[in-house]
């Protein structure tokens, strides 16, 4: 994304593009306070919530995020316990963390504030970046896109979310774009009943706009120089329905037409995905009860290292970007937890940064594309790879600073450590059956019912297909094994992970956990000397300074079943019925582009969460995200075009517009 130029002017930043103040010279703090905070009447919104209650507020405009740090401020000190808010801000031009430091230095009342923000502050990846519990029952979505894209997705889900705007886009006559006709239009369609409006400008343009479109809209005294502001009420009843500015919404084939909020969730495994899951349904006071045939973390997620890795481009493409998205986001997650103190360094994983090795051509694309100064990897020589990794390395890398290593296990273990969660382990095989009264009902093998939910998910990776209502999902299991490597002679000095073909880590111990083999289609899980000496003889090769500290007696390791698909994306989201969606989008057979307006029929309360291959460190946390925003309808923490690109649904809708039955 591009990074907007900057002048300042007594301390005050200015926008060269726009040609005009981020905010007022005279005291932005006081006016952003009287123009946004009290004009959007946030703190009596902020009082009036009650437990499970959640305020959204969104922002056009986040510039240097003045506005955020007064929200924050006013959360902390008016934020009902129990309650949340949940800040969606949209940029199209974010300012670097440099900028950001040097334009918020001055407001030193806000010093705390601005100094998580700095913390958290997304790199410039197109797209929306979730930051849960930016403070205490705060989260923020910072969107880089064009405030009409951003809003035009948000908009397509035909949700009303927010309960506050802050118009903050420059003057209207400097920037247009901001206060179009089909933007305000948006603004209005996202609105809830009673949404407050204010923005610092008094144009009559706008103030006509958004009367138009259901504001009732008064003028306040301006700030400083200005002599008026607006603000307002949205009053759904005189919203405008004007079939002609009605925006056209695409097929909603990704999107479930029965939705009920989870209180009580059945989650079927306790892998990274069923872990993940339930811990952020608990902390939404959902009462989960976890189902485990073996003990928790014994599938896919049971090696005692993996790497929290990507895969980016130097093009945009789903995969590539779902897969930067949900690095960053996981990367966030597991940062904040060592922050916190619940996962351990050293223990539970350690985040010293990772090298991914790779061809001269590869590197040169990439450092193009991501030569940012904020950019999620840096591409480095051969010489300043191998000082980073305190070993020789032979080839220039990638690196990844923010990253590392993470024990799955461990990781499971501490997200399904929360009281509203109860973990049944040894079930041997249990199935999911509709009960009576839209119940979810959870059977052992030995075929006694074990548990009840309003809604139940399955999370059992490759075996998913087990269930008759899944039995269409392209699923494939590939075998990996491990070798556990004795830390010595050179192996003793590596200060960060090694990815080549495979990963070397810093040792977890005393022991380095090195990987993986590949085996298309196998789900035997015996231990092979054949897998160790491929593990082995590819570290050799990749990672020659190594060869010294591998001994050659006889290795010992660990063999898993990850779970693949078709397309190599994950999957998560509500379960189509089958035969009702190839009815309902028949036609998109004829036409792929055709509109439909109908929303996905789906099997009530259920969910699918797999498929999450050689990085459910990486895409669990966003994934669960994902899910959780579908089954409670609240904002998507990602673009609707990645969030249709791990849709369970999109293998039928493909099947449709390929004419395949
Ligand atoms: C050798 C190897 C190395 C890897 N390295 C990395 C890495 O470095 N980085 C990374 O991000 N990822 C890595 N992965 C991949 C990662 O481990 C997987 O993506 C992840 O474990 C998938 O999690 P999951 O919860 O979907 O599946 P699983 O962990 O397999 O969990 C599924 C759970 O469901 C349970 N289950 C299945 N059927 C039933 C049933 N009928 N009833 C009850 N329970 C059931 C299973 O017992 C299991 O516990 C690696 C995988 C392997 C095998
Ligand atoms: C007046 S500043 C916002 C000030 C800000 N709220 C603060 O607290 O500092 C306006 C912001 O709108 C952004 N902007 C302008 N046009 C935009 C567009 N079309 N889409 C998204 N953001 C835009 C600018 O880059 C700028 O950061």
């Amino acid at each position: 994304m591009s990074r907007p130029h900057l002048s300042f002017i007594d301390e005050t930043p200015r926008s060269c593009e726009f040609d005009d103040d981020y905010y007022s010279p005279d005291d932005g703090l006081t006016e952003s306070t009287y123009v946004f905070i009290e004009g959007g009447d946030v703190i009596n919104r902020m009082q009036a919530l009650q437990a499970g209650e959640t305020l959204i507020i969104g922002e056009l405009g986040l510039g240097t995020a003045l506005n955020l740090a007064l929200i924050l401020q006013a959360w902390s000190e008016h934020g009902p316990a129990g309650a949340r808010c949940h800040v969606i801000t949209i940029e199209k031009h974010p300012l670097s963390i440099s900028q950001l430091r040097a334009a918020s230095a001055r407001w030193t009342s806000l010093s705390r504030e601005f100094e998580t923000i700095h913390q958290r502050w997304p790199s410039p990846i197109p797209g929306c970046h979730r930051r849960p519990d930016l403070i205490d029952g705060l989260t923020v979505d910072f969107w880089w896109e064009d405030v009409s894209d951003a809003l035009g997705d948000l908009e397509s889900y035909g949700s009303r979310w927010i309960d506050v705007w802050f118009l903050d886009g420059f003057t209207p006559s400097r920037n247009e774009a901001m206060w179009k006709a089909e933007v305000l239009r948006d603004v209005a369609n996202l609105s809830r009943d009673s949404a407050n409006v204010a923005t610092f400008t008094a144009s009559g343009e706008v103030r006509r706009s958004l009367e138009r479109i259901g504001f009732r809209v008064s003028k306040r005294s301006g700030f400083g120089r200005k002599r008026e502001c607006l603000h307002g009420i949205f009053e759904l009843s005189r919203a405008s329905n004007d079939e002609h500015t009605a925006p056209a919404r695409p097929t909603a084939w990704d999107q479930p037409s029965y939705i009920q909020e989870p209180k009580s969730c059945l989650v079927l495994g306790a892998g990274l995905a069923g872990s993940h899951l339930a811990r952020r349904l608990a902390e939404r006071n959902c009462q989960v009860t976890v189902l485990e045939r073996g003990t928790i973390g014994s599938g896919g997620s049971t090696q005692p290292q993996g790497v929290i890795y990507t895969r980016p481009s130097h093009k945009h493409g789903k995969l590539a970007d779902f897969s930067l998205t949900a690095y960053e986001f996981s990367v966030d997650h597991h940062q904040r937890k060592f922050r916190e103190g619940s996962l351990k360094k050293g223990i539970d994983g350690e985040l010293t940064g990772y090298l991914q090795l790779a061809s001269d051509d590869v590197l040169e694309r990439l450092a193009t594309a991501f030569n940012d100064e904020d950019s999620p990897l840096k591409v480095v020589t051969r010489e300043a790879a191998s000082s980073i990794a305190g070993i020789e390395l032979t080839q220039g890398a990638q690196h990844y600073p923010d990253s590392g290593w993470l024990h799955p296990r461990a990781i499971c273990t501490e997200l399904l450590d929360h009281p509203n969660i109860a973990v049944i382990e040894g079930l041997g095989d249990t199935t999911l059956r509709q009960g009576d009264g839209d119940q979810w009902l959870a059977i052992a093998s030995t075929g006694d019912g074990i548990a009840t939910g309003d809604t139940a998910v399955v999370t059992t990776a490759w075996e998913a297909v087990e269930d008759a209502r899944l039995e269409w999902l392209p699923l494939q299991p590939i075998r990996g094994q491990t070798t556990l490597l004795p830390s010595q002679g050179a192996l003793k000095d590596l200060k960060c992970t090694v990815c080549h073909a495979g990963y070397t880590p810093p040792a977890k111990g005393n022991v380095h956990c090195i990987g993986a083999t590949y085996g298309l289609n196998e789900t035997s899980t015996e231990e092979r000397a054949a897998d160790h000496a491929i593990n082995i003889q590819q570290l050799r090769s990749q990672v020659p300074s190594l060869d010294s500290a591998v001994s050659s007696e006889s290795h010992t390791g660990q063999a898993a079943v990850r779970c693949a698909t078709a397309d190599y994306l994950p999957i998560a989201g509500p379960v189509p019925n089958k035969a009702e969606f190839m009815t309902t989008y028949e036609g998109l057979r004829h036409d792929r582009k055709r509109l439909i307006n109908k929303k996905q029929p789906n099997m009530k309360g259920l969910y699918v969460l797999t498929g999450l291959g050689s990085r459910g460190l990486t895409s669990a946390p966003l994934l669960s995200e994902i899910l959780i925003s579908q089954m409670t309808d609240s904002p998507p923490p990602v673009t609707r075009y990645l969030s249709q690109a791990v849709s369970p649904a999109r293998f039928l809708k493909r099947r449709l517009v390929k004419g395949e039955a």
